[in-house]
Formats: structure tokens, sequence, C-alpha cells
């Protein structure tokens, strides 16, 4: 009978309309996510996760714990948990050509010692400003005099992702789209091999640093002169309304003639927002 009773498992918890009406308008008020009814079965089943981890046996009891004073870090978990944070180095690798090829040769002509300051409003765990700051320091290795000086802010709703881009330790099989000599130029594999994990450089991680920032906020604490706001693949989240409304807020930062980069499935048609088209998800402030 034991042995019977030992390998009954427990069936997930199915979550209902109501309930999963009750997250999906929190997170779409809160983060501007949407989550239409098609996205209930994504929901539950990383929600279902939460269940397991925290041993709360019903969505009803979690979503009361949630809610409550007691549950403000699982607030968090669960914003992590529903947000989509699939990033890479080097994604959408266009963009870093058009760094090297066009922008970076621009700034240098025409601000040789000023300081390049980009910003990353979705960096998720870190992969889009490190592969920045490796095409920076490529940049400057093919330089005979001045290099440019540059900083990188990233800023994500994700604590959890942003505490990975903090550290800038990444387990070795991220880092296959990193072209090999510039891996070994700037990650540091770490002293114990069983780990199979490396590290960003400090002179890397000297340039960067990141803050919790939420897009849909009307006011976005951070400076106002940027040269370069990437913005990839978190608009496709929002409804075209807030895309609008945070393009703006974000070109506030950007000082004019500056640069602003979307995902390759994200565009500003249709939208009245201070960018002209340089080449496709390639924009200046005008
Ligand atoms: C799919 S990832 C994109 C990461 C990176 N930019 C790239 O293209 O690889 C989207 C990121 O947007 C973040 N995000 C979603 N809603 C947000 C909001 N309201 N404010 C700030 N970041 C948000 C998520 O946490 C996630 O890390």
């Amino acid at each position: 009978m034991e042995q019977v009773i030992s390998n009954i498992v427990e069936s997930p918890q199915r979550m209902s309309t109501a309930e999963f009406r009750q997250i999906s308008e929190f997170i779409t008020s809160q983060y501007g996510i949407k989550l239409p009814d098609f996205k209930k079965t994504m929901v539950e089943g990383r929600l279902q996760k939460r269940l397991r981890k925290t041993g709360i046996k019903t969505f009803a009891a979690y979503i009361d714990f949630v809610f409550s004073k007691a549950g403000k870090d699982e607030m968090l978990e669960m914003i992590d948990a529903i947000s989509t944070n699939k990033t890479d180095f080097f994604r959408e690798s266009s963009h870093f050509d058009f760094l090297t090829g066009i922008l970076l040769p621009q700034f240098i002509s025409e601000n040789p010692r000023e300081k390049l300051k980009i910003w990353s409003a979705a960096a998720s765990s870190g992969e889009e400003i490190y592969t920045i700051a490796m095409v920076l320091e490529e940049f400057n290795v093919h330089l005979d005099r001045s290099r440019i000086n540059y900083s990188i802010l990233g800023t994500d709703i994700s604590i959890e992702k942003l505490k990975t881009a903090v550290t800038a330790i990444y387990p070795e099989d991220r880092i296959r789209d990193i072209p090999i000599m510039i891996r070994d130029k700037y990650l540091m594999k770490s002293k114990d091999p069983r780990k199979k994990v490396v590290r960003f450089i400090p002179a890397i991680r000297s340039k960067v640093e990141f803050q919790r920032l939420n897009l849909i906020e009307n006011k976005y604490k951070v400076a106002d002169d940027y040269d370069i706001i990437f913005c990839r693949n978190v608009l496709i989240y929002f409804d075209k309304n807030l895309q609008e409304r945070v393009i703006n807020r974000l070109c506030e930062k950007l000082r004019p003639g500056g640069y602003f980069f979307l995902g390759h499935s994200e565009s500003i048609i249709g939208k009245n927002v201070p960018l002209r088209q340089i080449e496709p998800t390639v924009y200046q402030k005008i």
C-alpha cells in the first residue's frame, strides 16, 4: 500500500478563467505586457512552477498570497515567471554591423573627445549589453589614436535577470554565438573547470551598470543625453498606444541625432514619434 501511495503523482493545479483574468489584468496595468486569453495555458504552466516552488496548493491561495503584503517578493517572482526574457549574445547581429560600420566611425569623427552613452532599455540578463561592449572594445582596438570612451546602462523589470547581468557570469554553452577570437579576449574561465561558466573581464564590467526600470512609468529616472538607445524585443508585448508612449518617452532621453534600435519584428509605422528611419529597425532622433 505504501508503495502505491508513494507512486501517486499530484496532478498540476488548473487555473480558472477568472483567476487568469485577475493576474493578466494586473500584469497589463502594471507592466504593459498584454496577456490575451489565448496566453492562459502559458501563464498557467509558468505559475504552476511557482506553486510547486512555494508549496502553495491552489491558484486561489497563490493569488491571495501574491497580492498580500507578505507576498511582495513572490510578486517579483511572478512577474519574472510570466515575462519572456529570451535574449542572446549577438542577437540580430546586423545592428552590431551598423554600429561598427556606420555609427561609431561617425561618432568618432564628430565628437572625438566625448563619451558615448548607451542605454539598453530591456536588457534582460545582459547579453545585449555585453555584446555592445565587446563591439566597442573591438572597434577601439582598430583605432590608431583616440579610443572611444563609453558607458552602457542596462534596465529591465526583472530583478532576477538583472542579477545575472550584474554578475556577468554565464554558462559556457550560452557563449557559442560569440566569435572565438573575441571570447578569448573578453571572457575568463572559472578557476574550477567543473563549473563550466565564464565571466566578463573587469575592463568590460567597469563600463556597464544596471538598474530596475519599468518602461510604463511616466518618467524615467536616467540621464537625458543618450547617444544610442536599444529597445529591442520588448515593445511587441505592449499594445500600440503604449508602444507609442514608450518610444516618445525614450526619445526624450536621446540627444537630437542620437540613434534608436528596435527589434527586427518591431517598427514605428503608424506611430507619432520623433524618429526617422535609417535602416530597417534603426532610427535617428529628429
Ligand atoms: C525578450 S527580452 C529582450 C531582451 C533583449 N533586449 C533582446 O532583444 O535580446 C524582453 C525583456 O523586456 C523586459 N520587460 C518586459 N516588460 C517590461 C517593462 N514594462 N519595463 C521594462 N522591461 C520590461 C522583460 O523582463 C525581458 O527581460
